[in-house]
């Protein structure tokens, strides 16, 4: 497995291989939810190519940012044994040699949902996301549907940019009792992951958005959206207190029953 924090390199490298090419891009603190998109790549394609980037531009709290969890050594561990080709860990002076002047926003979707409490957020999303399409010039990459909206916002993107990698969506994996995997699970405390684990089937056992986010709201989370898209419930809660507060987000289908853990989900 190739490591590299120097894109000059990278785009080197990356003029001389051939075969179909699959890109996973994270933040890191990588999960079986990551290990599954890398799966998936693995399976699609010839090599797989991996980023670890924490995007400062997508924190609209720097809190949030500072806090966001960094286990590098791990996570390189885990991409080796998944059988990763390529690993970029780019730095903020090269992803933003621009300073951030050149900007990608959507005016609609992103507004809404995570948009509405998180200014800014999918701006630096799909900046982003652009720049490390464009930099792995891959023939698919894979996003998780947990971050429905994200995976949403990002295919609409390639495709009103008529960008070439093809988008592709992956399966939820939840833990036993239904929590979404992610990243910030890590920092939930005893009380606040025992709580956490009610998200998702509160989220889909409700008759209506409106109902859900009374039962959260009962249950002691706080509610910062619930609102259906098409097919799918999408949430985001608050469990925790003061600076243990950690933001989840999550989606459930609602044209068939939730069944925890094996939620099978169709790749869009
Ligand atoms: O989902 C994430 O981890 C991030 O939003 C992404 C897509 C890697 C962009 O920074």
């Amino acid at each position: 497995m190739k490591i590299l924090r120097c894109m000059a390199q990278w785009r080197e490298l990356r003029a001389s291989l051939s075969g179909r090419i699959g890109f996973v891009p994270t933040m890191g603190a990588l999960h079986q939810g990551h290990l599954s998109l890398l799966q998936a790549s693995a399976t699609d394609n010839d090599l797989t190519v991996l980023s670890i980037y924490v995007n400062a531009t997508q924190f609209n709290d720097p809190n949030d940012f500072a806090k966001y969890p960094s286990t590098l050594e791990d996570d390189l561990a885990q991409a080796e044994a998944a059988g990763v080709d390529v690993v970029l860990l780019p730095d903020y002076e090269q992803m933003y040699a621009d300073g951030f002047r050149y900007q990608l926003t959507e005016n609609e979707f992103s507004t809404q949902l995570c948009g509405t409490d998180r200014p800014g957020h999918f701006t630096g999303v799909l900046t982003v996301v652009m720049k490390l399409l464009n930099l792995v010039r891959a023939d698919r990459a894979y996003f998780g549907l947990k971050d429905y909206q994200q995976y949403t916002l990002i295919r609409d993107m390639c495709a009103t940019f008529f960008m070439s990698t093809e988008i592709v969506g992956c399966n939820i994996v939840r833990e036993a009792d239904g929590l979404a995997l992610s990243s910030r699970n890590r920092l939930l405390g005893l009380e606040a992951r025992q709580l956490a684990g009610r998200f998702p089937r509160l989220l889909a056992e409700a008759a209506s958005d409106e109902q859900a986010c009374l039962s959260l709201q009962a249950a002691g989370m706080q509610v910062a959206y619930v609102k259906s898209v098409g097919q799918r419930r999408c949430g985001a809660v608050v469990v925790g207190e003061g600076t243990d507060a950690v933001r989840l987000i999550d989606n459930v289908p609602l044209d068939r029953p939730f069944d925890g853990r094996k939620v099978k989900e169709v790749h869009a």
